[in-house]
């Protein structure tokens, strides 16, 4: 019994900014599937971490679990429901058994870049998305931007139809299967885990992510080389459960609101830049990433376009206008 405690303990160790939790001080642990640095959602995590650990001492203590070491992305919404953690931050993607309304975020190319989806998720319309799920107890904080998403797999893709045929790893979205249809390619719904192992081993043929996924999660290694096509965004909804945010008093609540706020707005204006170092990063690791000319970009805005009507009914016109209207 002692050495499976020892065991347990072990694997549930935080790797990253664990102080140690003094007696009497409230545990938030926040589980994500990234890595602890150099990624945007992983650097936030800890930034958050720290803050908290400092400012709220001996009220609070935050641990991040990176890497999936915890809980899948699946598994945490669950978790976060029986209070055995308190954060997550799984995409936008991820959240089909709960609202159908996140499925704007996966409409490939809505957003032309990061600033036109802060512009939304700063609007009236995006804040108002942070509340659609309290009815099945969950509360949105925030969202945590991560970049746009490239493609990738065994063969140049230069054309919506090099995907032809191909097997593609995609999130838990309905929306990513039938933009990877629309190019003729089958969509394969893969933990993020499971991915780099899937892509060695040809279970996939290729893949979608950000530059930083790409790098942090090595994916470039076993990929013939990376497509700039910024076809869809990749973004966070930082997320806890509606009875433990309540469970708070007030004065804890909006210290830790507040804290959530400023580091959402710091981690958000560092994606850029950490987005274009990881790009940088692929290619000194020696791997290909092909620029697409203006008519072959407009190839696959054509060849996915369709995908837009297809999911209006679930997303609603009015929310996709005020997402496309804030491209400029
Ligand atoms: C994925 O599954 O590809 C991403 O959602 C992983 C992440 O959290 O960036």
């Amino acid at each position: 019994v002692a050495a499976a405690a020892a065991v347990s303990f072990a694997f549930a160790a935080p790797a990253v900014a664990s102080e140690g939790c003094d007696d009497g001080e409230m545990v938030i642990k926040f589980s994500h599937v990234v890595a602890a640095t150099g990624h945007p959602k992983g650097d936030a995590a800890t930034m958050l971490a720290e803050r908290v650990n400092k400012e709220m001492d001996g009220k609070a203590c935050m641990q991040v679990f990176p890497n999936s070491q915890l809980f899948d992305d699946d598994k945490v919404m669950e978790a976060l429901l029986l209070g055995d953690v308190q954060l997550a931050a799984p995409s936008l993607s991820k959240f089909e058994a709960y609202t159908l309304k996140y499925r704007l975020f996966d409409l490939p190319f809505l957003f032309q870049d990061l600033n036109a989806v802060g512009n939304f998720t700063d609007s009236d319309a995006g804040k108002g998305l942070l509340d659609v799920m309290q009815d099945v107890g969950y509360q949105g904080l925030g969202y945590w931007l991560s970049g746009l998403k490239q493609f990738s797999a065994n063969k140049p893709l230069i054309e919506p139809s090099d995907a032809n045929g191909l097997k593609f790893r995609v999130q838990t979205s309905d929306v990513a299967v039938a933009m990877i249809e629309a190019i003729g390619g089958n969509a394969q719904k893969l933990a993020f885990k499971e991915v780099y192992g899937a892509l060695q081993t040809g279970v996939v043929d290729g893949q979608e992510n950000t530059w930083s996924n790409i790098y942090t999660q090595k994916f470039f290694e076993v990929q013939d080389g990376i497509t700039e096509t910024n076809h869809q965004v990749l973004a966070y909804l930082l997320v806890t459960s509606t009875e433990w945010l309540d469970s708070l008093d007030d004065e804890t609540r909006t210290q830790f609101l507040t804290i959530v706020d400023e580091v959402t707005k710091a981690g958000n204006d560092a994606v850029a830049k950490k987005e274009a170092g990881n790009r940088e990063k692929i290619i000194e690791a020696g791997s290909v990433v092909r620029e697409l000319t203006p008519e072959q970009r407009a190839k696959w805005v054509e060849a996915m376009k369709p995908v837009w009507t297809q999911f209006e009914g679930d997303i609603g016109k009015d929310l996709i206008d005020a997402a496309a209207g804030s491209n400029s």
